[in-house]
């Protein structure tokens, strides 16, 4: 049975298609490939993009969180000129980790070579935007009385820290563009492009200046 098939495939292409209608394999051969380009195309080249890199160290937020005394500001703050800390620095940890607390490799990882040392931990930033874009956390959290979640996602109350992807090609962040191989952006956080700041702010009605189409409307973002 299924010999003559194979022969009608295999010689198909020519004269015999028009005989005895051996279209439909070769539409399903195309309907197969078109398929398989779409998986290559959509998922695997996007993939290919960016690499992974564990952060130096792991850290929970779930267990610090409890062992602070003020919150979140214990380590994420604003200084005295409005600016912000950002990730956190040495001193932030030092009070607690003179010596190790626990068996946990990665606090006596941390204490042995950055505490002792006196080294940075180099953390890779997620958020991280393009050296052209102005962003202020001020204007968003103390102004604009946004919540850390709605453009960060749950990582502050995590037991770890994911790995960082960058993309090999033009250095940022996958945070940007986002996870989804579409661009697809169900949460807030899920993406951070240029446009996805726009679409706030014109929710929001930021200063008309915010919006991209405006004139000069472009240094309000860019340096
Ligand atoms: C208020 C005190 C305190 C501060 C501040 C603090 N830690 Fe900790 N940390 C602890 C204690 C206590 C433990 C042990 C918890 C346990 O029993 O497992 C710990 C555990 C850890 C661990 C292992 C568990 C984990 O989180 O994966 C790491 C790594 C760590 N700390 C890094 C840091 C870094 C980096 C900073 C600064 C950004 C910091 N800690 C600030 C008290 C503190
Ligand atoms: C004991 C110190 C500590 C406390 C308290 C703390 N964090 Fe963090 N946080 C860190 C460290 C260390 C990192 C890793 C640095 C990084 O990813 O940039 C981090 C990273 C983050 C990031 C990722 C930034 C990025 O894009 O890479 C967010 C968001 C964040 N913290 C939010 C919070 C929130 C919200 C709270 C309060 C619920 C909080 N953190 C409390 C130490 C702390
Ligand atoms: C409106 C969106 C928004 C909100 C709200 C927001 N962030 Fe961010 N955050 C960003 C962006 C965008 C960056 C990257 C900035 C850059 O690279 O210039 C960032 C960067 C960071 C970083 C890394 C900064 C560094 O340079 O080391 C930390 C940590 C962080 N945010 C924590 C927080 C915390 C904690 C809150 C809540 C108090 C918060 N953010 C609220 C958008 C936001
Ligand atoms: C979830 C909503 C939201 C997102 C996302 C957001 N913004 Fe905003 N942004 C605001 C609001 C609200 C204000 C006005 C705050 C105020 O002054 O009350 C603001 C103000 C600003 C300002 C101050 C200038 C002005 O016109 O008032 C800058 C600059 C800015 N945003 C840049 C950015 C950039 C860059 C991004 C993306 C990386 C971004 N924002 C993402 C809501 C957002
Ligand atoms: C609401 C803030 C905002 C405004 C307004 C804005 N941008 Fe952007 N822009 C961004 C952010 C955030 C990025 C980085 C993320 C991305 O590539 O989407 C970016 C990226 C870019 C890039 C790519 C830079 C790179 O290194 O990849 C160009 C070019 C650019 N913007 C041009 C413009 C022009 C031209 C305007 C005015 C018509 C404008 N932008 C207005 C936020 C803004």
């Amino acid at each position: 049975m299924e010999n003559p098939k194979a022969k009608h495939a295999a010689s198909g292409s020519g004269q015999s298609e028009k005989k005895d209608g051996a279209g439909g394999p070769i539409i399903l051969f195309f309907i197969l490939g078109l398929l398989c380009s779409l998986v290559v195309g959509w998922i695997f080249v996007p993939e290919s993009f960016y690499y992974t890199e564990e952060q130096p160290i792991d850290f929970s937020h779930a267990v610090h969180n409890e062992l602070v005394d003020n919150g979140c500001q214990s380590c994420h703050f604003f200084r005295a000129d409005g600016s912000y800390s950002g990730a956190p620095r040495l001193a932030q940890c030092i009070e607690c980790h003179q010596e190790a607390n626990s068996d946990d490799p990665d606090e006596i990882r941390f204490v042995e070579e950055f505490v002792k040392k006196g080294r940075e931990v180099p953390w890779l930033v997620y958020s991280r935007q393009p050296a052209c874009v102005f962003f202020s956390h001020a204007a968003h959290v103390k102004m604009g009385n946004i919540d850390c979640v709605t453009c960060h996602g749950h990582i502050g109350e995590s037991d770890s820290l994911r790995p960082y992807q960058g993309n090999r090609i033009s250095g940022y962040s996958r945070d940007i563009w986002g996870t989804h191989p579409l661009g697809i952006k169900r949460n807030p956080w899920d993406r951070m492009k240029m446009d996805d700041c726009a679409e706030c702010h014109v929710e929001a009605g930021v200063s008309s200046g915010s919006v991209q189409t405006q004139r000069n409307g472009c240094l309000v973002c860019h340096h």
